[in-house]
């Protein structure tokens, strides 16, 4: 059984997508092991996408990131990790495959409604950015 962080970003969120990104989730057989919502400051936003410190993107992507309440989830299934990214679609909107979430959803690049975790390694330090042990329900 593996696990993954997911996000439902600021303009997932403000857009009412919730339910919706949840509801592929569990129609897919992805179990939620723990979910809340907050609101990240920007120095949370920049700890949490340190890798991509030196991208071009990084401002504008932790501003973004900080501008408006996120849900975060622990995902747990077989698989989950390649599942949900298969579930998201391609980070660019244009790119991604018909019927993903962000072919469905996303409006640009940046603003595209969900983040997964893209290996074990990531999805072990994205779990530990946002819950402890005892937050996630076996
Ligand atoms: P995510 O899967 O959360 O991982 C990093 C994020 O940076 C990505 O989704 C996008 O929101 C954003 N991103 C990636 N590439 C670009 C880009 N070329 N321009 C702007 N934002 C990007």
């Amino acid at each position: 059984m593996e696990r993954t962080l997911s996000i439902i970003k600021p303009d997932g969120v403000s857009r009412g997508l919730i339910g919706e990104v949840i509801r592929r989730f569990e129609k897919n057989g992805i179990r939620i092991a723990a979910m809340k919502m907050i609101r990240l400051t920007r120095k949370q936003a920049q700890g949490f996408y340190a890798v991509h410190r030196e991208r071009p993107f990084f401002d504008s992507l932790t501003q973004f990131m900080s501008s408006g309440p996120v849900v975060v989830m622990v995902l747990e299934g077989e698989n989950v990790i390649e599942k949900n990214r298969t579930l998201m679609g391609a980070t660019d909107p244009a790119k991604a495959a018909a019927g993903t979430i962000r072919r469905d959803f996303a409006t640009e690049i940046e603003k595209n409604v969900v983040h997964g975790s893209d290996s074990p390694e990531t999805a072990a330090f994205e779990i530990g950015y946002f819950f402890n042990r005892f937050e996630i329900v076996a």
